[in-house]
């Protein structure tokens, strides 16, 4: 056995000792469980008793206006911030409030933040590539000689995401929204049994928007997906089921068009700036 095949079948041990996100027990219930958390900071309930469940494969959609704890939610279930009450479970088995940040990564929950951060200068291919590298933890680029399986993910992937006849140019020349797609590829090439996206089509064009509906769709049912989403056309063109966070609490959860005709989400978005509501 060569040196680098030793190293090979090391990370492959290795792989096999790392939590792997097909532990994650969801036979008896959702994926993602919140309970009665609450957040403060210095004193101001940012989150207070939130409870949300999301179900294995649901592609579920936030809305709320500014303020309303979205991204604190976030934080919440990445290990960022720790709530200082409730629960927060990932499938039956992992208590996240007990897990740091890249343990809870490595669970396969991925987030997309709102500005793409894909390495400009490398090809298409290449970021794939580094995402899966990124995984791995050991030995990076001692191990970074592509197995055939890395290859057929890449691909796949690159189909996914519809880059593929981009793949050998430099992720720099790319437009806005096609950065956005190669993120979520990036996240995906660690196949996250959840994905959080916060705010995916800031920016983009009505055909890019057309395209990443498409995306999110697609991906749901294979992974579960949380989308925070400020843009209402484009959570309506991609909701099956919205809750709707204010205040750091659930006000209103169901169809688009239950939650639109709640009358308490209408007072709460009268209430609030047109630019503002999300
Ligand atoms: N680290 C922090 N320190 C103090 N206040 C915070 C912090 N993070 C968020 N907040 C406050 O918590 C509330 C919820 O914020 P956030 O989760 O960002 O809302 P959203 O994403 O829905 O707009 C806001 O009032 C915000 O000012
Ligand atoms: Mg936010």
């Amino acid at each position: 056995m060569s040196f680098f095949e030793s190293l090979r079948e090391r990370d492959r041990v290795f792989d096999f000792m790392t939590p792997q996100a097909s532990t994650v027990d969801v036979r008896h219930g959702p994926i993602l469980y919140m309970e009665d958390v609450t957040v403060s900071f210095d004193g101001f309930k940012a989150i207070n008793k939130l409870n949300l469940t999301i179900d294995d494969g649901e592609l579920r959609c936030i809305i709320g206006p500014n303020g309303a704890g979205k991204t604190t939610m976030m934080d919440i279930i990445t290990g960022k911030t720790r709530p200082n009450e409730g629960s927060v479970w990932f499938g039956s088995r992992h208590n996240l409030l007990k897990m740091n940040e890249p343990e809870i990564a490595s669970l396969g929950i991925g987030r997309k933040f709102q500005k793409p951060t894909v390495f400009e200068a490398l090809s298409v291919f290449e970021n794939l590539e580094l995402a899966m590298a990124a995984d791995k933890r050991i030995f990076p680029t001692l191990t970074a000689r592509m197995t055939g399986e890395t290859r057929d993910r890449i691909e796949e992937v690159l189909t996914t995401i519809g880059l593929t006849e981009l793949r050998f140019q430099p992720a720099g020349i790319l437009s806005h929204g096609q950065k956005q797609w190669l993120e979520i590829g990036m996240l995906l090439m660690q196949r996250p049994r959840l994905l959080l996206v916060d705010e995916p089509v800031a920016g983009m064009t009505e055909q890019e928007m057309e395209r990443t509906a498409e995306l999110l769709t697609r991906l749901a049912g294979k992974q579960s997906v949380v989308v925070v989403e400020h843009d209402m056309g484009f959570v309506r063109s991609i909701a099956r089921k919205v809750t709707v966070l204010h205040q750091g609490s659930v006000l209103a959860e169901g169809s688009m068009d239950q939650v639109a005709s709640d009358p308490s989400v209408v007072e709460v978005y009268l209430g609030a700036d047109d630019e503002e509501a999300a």
